[in-house]
């Protein structure tokens, strides 16, 4: 027997068992052609399938109508942050940006390096504890999209609605919540998720970009840093992240097989339950970094009475086979990270230490 650790780690994070499994399984004879599909080219049939077959799986799992464009691209979630502006900023416009978190800042200043963009909200003042209300969020009516990041994996807040923007495209980062909820992603115009929490390893991130949308991109970029580049050679323009695109469809196969996002969601949601109740059961013990209203069911943080309590917290958990809980040094403390791929018996684990560790003090 392999012995296997409870990974709470915010990001590469843990995959399916199952799907491991399934990998291992089909390492060394891809379905019977004698080669792993990390070997194959990317122009053999047996690649092409399983890209297509991770298209329509995305489709079908967030629900998206063909209007919509699926891209897997390399480069991560931070690419993304410079290739929106640049492919969605016309000479002389602005877009405008909601500030809820390091992420969601960088993507401002990758923003900035090729633009004008416009704050339309920033917590950082507040250090990033919540998302605005939907009225606070303020921009002029003529700027190329409005930009958020759905779930802000540091600091553990996430937004539980989104604003209508009527005529004004809404562009998201999804990269720690993709696929951990049931959504309506027809607000969205484009959204873009790092596989490497709830889809797959790191090397590819999910690009979804209403056709609509996309048809206004930019003409005259360099061909690799042009969405409609990718868009028209089906991802396959250069050579993809064969492998991460493959276990991402396998990821996405077993998201299905647990009753697809709805199922996903009730699980997910009894996680975030039992996880917040631990910390609202002991305040004084336990303080969350999020304000209640924005608190993310995906990253779960919270500061101990002394940093000396965190590092001892974090020891006896490692001891008690419970990796990946130390916060982003960027807010200190606890996160555990819930993804999709965390079972419920994980975070009863959790849950269960939390309860003996406050009792041991
Ligand atoms: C919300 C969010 N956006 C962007 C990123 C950056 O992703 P990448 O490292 O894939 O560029 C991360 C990484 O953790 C993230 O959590």
């Amino acid at each position: 027997m392999v012995k296997r650790v409870v990974n709470f780690n915010p990001g590469p994070a843990g995959l399916p068992l199952e799907v491991l499994k399934k990998v291992q399984e089909e390492l060394l004879d891809y379905q019977g052609t004698g080669l792993s599909i990390l070997e194959s080219s990317h122009r053999e049939k047996e690649f092409e399938a399983v890209n297509d077959q991770a298209i329509v799986l995305v489709r079908e799992v967030l629900g998206l109508s063909p209007d919509y464009q699926v891209l897997f691209m390399g480069g991560g979630a931070s690419t993304q942050f410079a290739l929106v502006p640049m492919n969605f900023i016309d000479a002389g416009q602005t877009a405008a940006y909601v500030d809820t978190g390091e992420f969601a800042n960088k993507a401002l200043k990758e923003c900035q390096a090729v633009a004008r963009a416009h704050v339309a909200f920033s917590s950082k003042e507040e250090k990033y504890r919540r998302v605005p209300k939907m009225s606070e969020i303020k921009y002029p009516d003529n700027v190329a999209y409005l930009h958020m990041c759905s779930n802000n994996t540091i600091e553990g807040t996430q937004f539980h609605e989104f604003p209508d923007t009527g005529s004004v495209p809404l562009v998201a980062d999804m990269s720690s919540d993709i696929a951990s909820r049931q959504l309506d992603y027809k607000k969205f115009s484009l959204f873009y998720a790092g596989a490497q929490k709830n889809l797959g390893p790191a090397g590819v991130a999910l690009v979804v970009i209403r056709k609509d949308f996309l048809a206004k991109a930019k003409k005259g970029l360099p061909a690799i840093l042009s969405y409609q580049t990718h868009a028209d050679s089906k991802s396959l323009y250069n050579t993809p992240p064969v492998f991460a695109v493959y276990i991402m469809k396998l990821v996405l196969e077993w998201i299905k097989s647990k009753g697809g996002l709805a199922g996903i969601e009730k699980t997910n949601n009894t996680k975030r339950d039992l996880l917040y109740g631990a910390i609202d059961a002991a305040p004084d013990f336990y303080k969350g970094n999020a304000e209640k209203s924005s608190r993310s069911g995906m990253n779960v943080t919270m500061r101990l009475p002394t940093e000396d309590l965190e590092n001892k917290f974090v020891a006896e958990a490692k001891k008690e086979g419970m990796v990946g809980i130390k916060g982003h040094r960027s807010v200190g403390g606890i996160r555990i990270s819930i993804y999709n791929a965390v079972s419920l018996e994980d975070v009863q684990k959790a849950v269960d230490f939390m309860g003996r560790f406050r009792k041991s003090i």
